[in-house]
């Protein structure tokens, strides 16, 4: 693409596949991320959205219905096969969502310190734009999981109504840190699974008998430990196959590249300008100047040594985001045919607020697109950014459980945790809608995504927004559900 004037060109990526095995890690670089702010209008009045309508979710209305009264729902998975397919089980679809209770004296924004995995289920004939959801309760029964707050994950249904739920098992140490909501003694994480049984009849979907098993811990070596950053993330575990190397079984999850906060060192590469362009930083200056070595995401790979999934070991990362973005959160592969060609999409959600200095973008999903698990991924949009917020982003950034600024465009918060389904339908809860906070699912949209490039489709729903909290199935498994 030709640049934009006064911003640097996006860094060249092949879309090259490797195996998943070896040191190749595709980096989100700062030359790419920069794009965002090239292709935002620097013009538009203060808090108005800045970003193309090809990239911003079309805005929720305040007053949106509650998903449920008794707990806020945030992110929130499909019950799914191996393939991302979602899976009608019995004639009933299933949702699992993180939920705390909104009862319990503590806010919103305290919600991570006491989370658990809640699910829902809908006859799957309903009519997702009248029909709720029905809450299930929590998944597991209490102090059975491992770790005192259940973080996200995803659930696949397994051969003789058997299911496995991988989810991160974060254990805090200080109940006033859990109801004050941080700045106490930092959490464990650990990636775990629990394999146990799923029930469907005429009356709805239970489950039991959950086994756990911890699966994963950060080496410190690939990925950061609690004693080498405090503030380290290790979280969100999707699980899939891939056709390119049958009989195997990934997994992507949100870590942070290894090695003591504060260490690390930008490289040419993180910056990824190309050479002689009139706009590249100085890596030397980066590293001197700006503090953005301490935003060091990046999104994990690993890999099951066993069929049942109860053993797995580290691959290098697919992605780094180093001196870009600290968080690249909720990752999921999501393999499409173009062409003839099977192309393989990675979507992680992250932040305004976990920027590197110098970098700005919304808080949303963005997109790569690369040949494999293992690819030079290629951001999608050039930029990265899929699915945003309305945000101006000529304003500095805000964070969404913090002060934000009142010229600010009052959706910025509107929706997070944005997950793919098939059909580029992408789910999401709302937090904070023009002051109105959420804790419930937001209206489905859908983005059309092929070479690379993604678009909002304006056409689908009511001007781009679908029925609130539609997870659609497209699998069947076990009947109709005709008892
Ligand atoms: C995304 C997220 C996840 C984490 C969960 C905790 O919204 O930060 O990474 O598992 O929320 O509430």
């Amino acid at each position: 693409p030709a640049p934009t004037p006064g911003f640097p060109l996006p860094t060249v990526h092949t879309q090259e596949a490797f195996d998943p095995a070896v040191a190749f890690t595709s980096k989100w670089t700062r030359a790419d991320a920069k794009q965002i702010m090239a292709q935002s209008n620097p013009n538009v009045a203060p808090g108005q959205n800045s970003m193309s309508p090809n990239v911003t979710m079309p805005e929720i209305p305040k007053d949106f219905p509650a998903m449920n009264d008794d707990v806020w729902v945030w992110d929130t998975w499909s019950l799914t096969d191996q393939n991302a397919n979602q899976i009608s089980y019995k004639g009933w679809d299933v949702i699992f969502s993180l939920v705390a209770d909104r009862h319990a004296g503590y806010g919103f924004d305290q919600r991570h310190w006491n989370a658990r995995i809640g699910y829902f289920f809908r006859k799957t004939n309903a009519d997702p734009a009248k029909d709720k959801w029905n809450y299930g309760g929590h998944l597991f029964l209490d102090n059975t999981s491992i770790g005192n707050t259940e973080w996200s994950g995803s659930t696949r249904l397994m051969q003789g109504d058997h299911v496995n739920v991988f989810y991160t098992a974060t254990t805090f140490y200080d109940r006033a840190e859990r109801n004050a909501g941080g700045g106490g003694i930092a959490p464990d994480a650990v990636i775990a699974k629990a394999l146990g049984n799923i029930h469907a009849d005429q009356n709805g979907v239970t489950f039991d008998g959950f086994q756990h098993t911890k699966l994963l811990e950060p080496d410190g070596k690939l990925y950061q430990t609690k004693a080498q950053n405090a503030g380290f993330a290790f979280r969100d575990p999707y699980t899939f196959e891939d056709p390119a190397h049958p009989g195997q079984t990934f997994m992507v999850f949100e870590g942070n590249t290894a090695g003591n906060r504060g260490s690390y060192k930008c490289t040419d590469a993180d910056l990824g300008y190309q050479q002689g362009d009139p706009h590249a930083e100085n890596t030397n200056t980066v590293n001197t100047t700006t503090g953005s070595w301490f935003q060091t995401a990046s999104v994990g790979l690993a890999v099951a040594d066993n069929k049942d999934l109860t053993q797995w070991h580290f691959l290098p990362p697919i992605l780094s985001a180093n001196c870009v973005n600290d968080q690249t959160e909720r990752p999921q592969i999501f393999i499409q045919n173009e062409n003839g060609k099977n192309k393989y999409y990675l979507f992680t959600i992250s932040h305004q607020f976990t920027y590197a200095d110098g970098m700005r973008g919304p808080d949303g999903v963005y997109g790569f697109v690369g040949n494999g698990v293992r690819s030079d991924f290629q951001p999608v949009n050039n930029s990265g950014l899929a699915l945003g917020s309305p945000t101006d982003l000529n304003l500095p950034a805000n964070n969404p459980s913090g002060t934000q600024s009142a010229q600010q465009n009052g959706r910025q918060f509107q929706a997070y945790s944005h997950y793919v389904q098939p059909g580029g339908l992408v789910q999401s809860f709302i937090d904070n809608v023009d002051g109105v906070r959420g804790g419930s699912l937001s209206p489905t949209v859908k983005i059309n995504f092929a070479g690379g490039v993604t678009q909002v489709d304006r056409s689908f729903g009511k001007n781009g927004l679908g029925p609130f909290g539609y997870l659609p199935t497209n699998v069947r498994v076990g009947g109709e559900g005709l008892y």
